[in-house]
């Protein structure tokens, strides 16, 4: 896949079994987390917009690290889609879902994995055409019984947990049919990242390559 190529959702979900979550505080790590995971197995990486720093950091992984493909994480609205956009980024993964958050991504040409919790959150989602979606929070909203449950109805609709999941519960929702991945902040932990362990993040990385096979 070419870096500059437009991306889907599904390619996004297919990658690797793992999208981290990942919460920067400064821009000089962004470069060396993100060679980390690639280093690991791990290239789609959701940089959340809940700092200051987040963009600067989005950006210096798109310029820096072409091995990577940066989104942006927490897109709430249209102007954080339009940041993420021009700050690199290459998807979007959003709590929510709304019209307007869909219809930026879409502007913008981001791939948007739009979160859901409910039916009707689905529907809604469906309606506008996304049939990729992250279930977050996963494990707090009914776990992988809820994805079973929605494996029904929703016949037709991928998700990516998120929010919860480990290394150790991951097997449990990547071993049904309408999960394609997971995401999770457990292979980008806050500590790590402020004592520049890169080697222990390369580690938890690569710790995932097994999931899901
Ligand atoms: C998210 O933003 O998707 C979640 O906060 C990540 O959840 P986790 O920290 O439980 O992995």
């Amino acid at each position: 896949m070419s870096k500059l190529s437009t991306l889907t959702a599904l390619q996004v979900m297919q990658d690797a079994p793992v999208i981290p979550v990942i919460v920067l505080h400064d821009v000089a790590h962004a470069v060396p987390l993100a060679r980390a995971l690639v280093a690991g197995g791990v290239r789609m990486l959701e940089v959340t917009l809940r700092t200051p720093q987040a963009l600067a950091c989005m950006e210096a992984i798109a310029k820096e690290v072409p091995e990577a493909v940066v989104g942006a994480g927490t897109v709430r609205s249209k102007a954080d889609a339009q940041a993420a956009a021009i700050a690199g980024a290459r998807f979007a993964v959003s709590p929510g879902y709304t019209s307007a958050v869909g219809q930026a991504c879409r502007d913008v040409g981001l791939a948007l994995l739009p979160g859901v919790a409910t039916g009707s959150e689905i529907m809604a989602a469906q309606e506008d055409g996304f049939t990729e979606l992250k279930f977050f929070p996963a494990m707090q909203a009914g776990g992988p019984a809820m994805l079973k449950a929605w494996g029904g109805p929703f016949f037709d609709v991928k998700f990516c947990p998120t929010g919860g999941v480990t290394l150790q519960n991951a097997p449990d929702f990547l071993s049904l049919s309408n999960v394609v991945c997971v995401g999770g902040s457990w292979i980008v932990p806050a500590d790590a990242i402020e004592k520049c362990e890169w080697s222990r993040i390369t580690q938890l990385a690569k710790d995932t390559q097994g999931l899901g096979l």
